[in-house]
């Protein structure tokens, strides 16, 4: 397995459409297995292929809540494949989210807070599913890397640039620093 470089903004990958994956096959489960060892490491709760150069529809999550200290990780690992929202509900759900592709940065994003969705595992089975709360917020977050949107594109222009400014900051204090 490999730690994979994560693609941040403005990098023009990132505004890329993913393609369809045709066969799920052993170079899709080592690009699964080296995702989620770049997100663990970040560390983060979901990246989609396309932040780490490959632009294809394949999103990898896990939604565990932080162990006890000293406790062994408690992993739940999620693959979605091809991933398609069948329908999702009127009501919204305002969350908190971030990015490891705009990092460190937060900001309040709405969606549709129940979905239908449906996907393929790692063993190209095929999965019908209904999903509330964050796990539909997290796939939302994640299938929109898929057509090329990050959530700083649902913010207003005003709460873009505050975002984008801030990063801005945070890189050039990191650069004095490091220099
Ligand atoms: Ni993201």
């Amino acid at each position: 397995m490999a730690i994979l470089r994560i693609l941040e903004t403005p990098d023009p990958v990132l505004r890329q459409i993913s393609v369809p994956i045709a066969a799920v096959d052993d170079s899709i489960r080592t690009l699964i297995a080296d995702m989620f060892e770049t997100m663990y490491d970040a560390p983060g709760i979901g990246l989609a292929a396309v932040q780490v150069g490959v632009p294809k529809r394949l999103l990898v999550m896990d939604l565990a809540e932080p162990e006890e200290e000293g406790a062994e990780p408690v992993k739940e690992p999620r693959v979605f494949i091809n991933p398609e929202i069948l329908t999702h509900s009127e009501d919204q759900l305002l969350y908190n989210e971030g990015c490891l592709s705009v990092p460190d940065q937060y900001a309040e994003v709405l969606r549709p807070d129940r979905i239908r969705a449906r996907w393929l595992d790692e063993h190209g089975a095929a999965h019908e599913e209904d999903l509330d709360g964050l796990l539909a917020v997290c796939l939302q977050h994640e299938m929109d890397h898929l057509e090329g949107v990050l959530f700083i594109d649902h913010l207003s222009k005003l709460k873009r640039d505050m975002v984008l400014k801030k990063l801005a900051k945070a890189r050039k204090e990191r650069g004095s620093r490091a220099a």
